[in-house]
């Protein structure tokens, strides 16, 4: 059925709002059977104290948030021993991604990301019409002289996220202390995963003006749902975020569990040694398998695939298990597959599905099961 009104307001969309229709969609949410290792959320419940905490915050529904989101920056500024206003508070860290693309960009702009990076990013890019740069990072250090020269000289700023996302590789904090004292350009240090790996870049916070570190909870403290991230830099950079934030953009939960978490860290030790733990061991039983398997230090394992199929075939195998992997389609990890760590009976699932599909693969080499029945067909 043509509609000359919608048609007219849609065609008053800007081409980056439009452009966006391009992108791959998350697609469905899965149903609560399915085993869901495919976006790096951290699957266990939070901890009892911090819990009460959150079911208390819901007594004050009927309030607005403090203003400012001062009293969570505040808590963030002692623990992380920094000033208030040197914190911003974000419903997450995308919001706050989504906050420096358009405080800094204009319609032509650069931006550079290294990459293979957190593709959310391309989006932002697009939405805000600037030329998006990834800048390849094979090895453990950053390609100096693409960041310091070349296009990427120009952009307004580059992403870096340690440990990076999709690989979950690790960036020692000197090679990229060295990035930020060279150029004269923003450094987004994107820290989503920072608790999973040896080292974090919060001390350099003094030291350069043209740093910003992004801080979730996400995913070492199990609030994916709740929506928490912090921003780190300088005044002016934090103040100029903040102007432009949405008011109100958390609620009282968010509030009430981000200052609980700030309070409890230690409370997690558990978790994060079990994340440790099943990394460790989800590594060895894909390697096994034939999976090539990227050291992590995230929550999160890239693993290239047997040879014969490619990543897109893996991640429909295990989807037909009802396991679901993230897939990326470009930037060379065609033949990859991305499995986030879950609890102990979600790896062994997927240790299962991808021990059965190896199996009827019948790949030399490796110790699936072997070929139970009749071949799964192959797309
Ligand atoms: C590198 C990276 N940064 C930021 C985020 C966004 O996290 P959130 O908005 O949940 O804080 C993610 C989520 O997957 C990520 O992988």
């Amino acid at each position: 059925m043509s509609d000359a009104k919608l048609q007219a307001v849609l065609s008053s969309l800007p081409q980056g709002t439009r452009q966006l229709d391009a992108l791959p969609s998350n697609g469905p949410a899965p149903d609560k059977s399915f085993v869901k290792l495919n976006t790096n959320e951290n699957p266990f419940p939070l901890p009892p104290i911090i819990m009460q905490s959150a079911v208390a915050a819901l007594n004050r529904q009927y309030l607005y948030p403090d203003d400012d989101n001062i009293s969570l920056r505040e808590a963030a500024s002692s623990t992380y021993g920094v000033s208030t206003d040197q914190v911003i508070a974000g419903n997450g860290s995308s919001e706050l991604l989504g906050l420096i693309y358009r405080a800094f960009l204009a319609p032509g702009d650069k931006v550079a990301m290294i990459s293979p990076g957190f593709s959310f990013n391309r989006k932002l890019a697009m939405l805000h019409g600037a030329e998006f740069l990834e800048i390849g990072c094979q090895t453990h250090s950053l390609p100096m002289e693409q960041l310091l020269s070349g296009p990427a000289k120009d952009a307004k700023f580059i992403l870096v996220a340690n440990p990076n996302n999709p690989t979950g590789t690790f960036l020692s904090i000197s090679n990229i202390e060295r990035l930020v004292a060279q150029s004269d350009r923003l450094v987004v240090l994107d820290e989503a995963y920072v608790d999973f790996a040896p080292d974090h870049g919060l001390r350099l916070i003094n030291r350069y003006s043209n740093l910003l570190i992004l801080r979730t909870f996400s995913k070492s403290y199990a609030a994916a749902g709740i929506r928490v991230g912090f921003g780190f830099g300088h005044p002016e950079i934090i103040g100029r975020l903040r102007n432009i934030q949405n008011v109100f953009n958390m609620n009282v939960i968010g509030h009430a569990v981000g200052i609980s978490v700030l309070a409890h860290r230690g409370a997690y030790a558990e978790n994060h040694k079990h994340i440790r733990h099943e990394r460790q061991r989800v590594t060895a039983a894909l390697s096994q398998l034939g999976f090539s398997v990227t050291p992590s230090h995230a929550n999160f394992l890239l693993a290239r695939v047997p040879a014969g199929q490619d990543g897109s075939w893996w991640q429909a195998a295990l989807e037909r298990q009802k396991i679901l992997v993230a897939y990326f389609p470009d930037n060379g990890l065609e033949h990859c597959i991305r499995v986030s760590i879950g609890t102990k009976e979600q790896l062994d699932a997927f240790l299962a599905a991808a021990r059965d599909i190896v199996g009827s693969l019948n790949i030399p080499g490796t110790t699936g099961r072997g070929a139970s029945g009749s071949a799964r067909s192959v797309r």
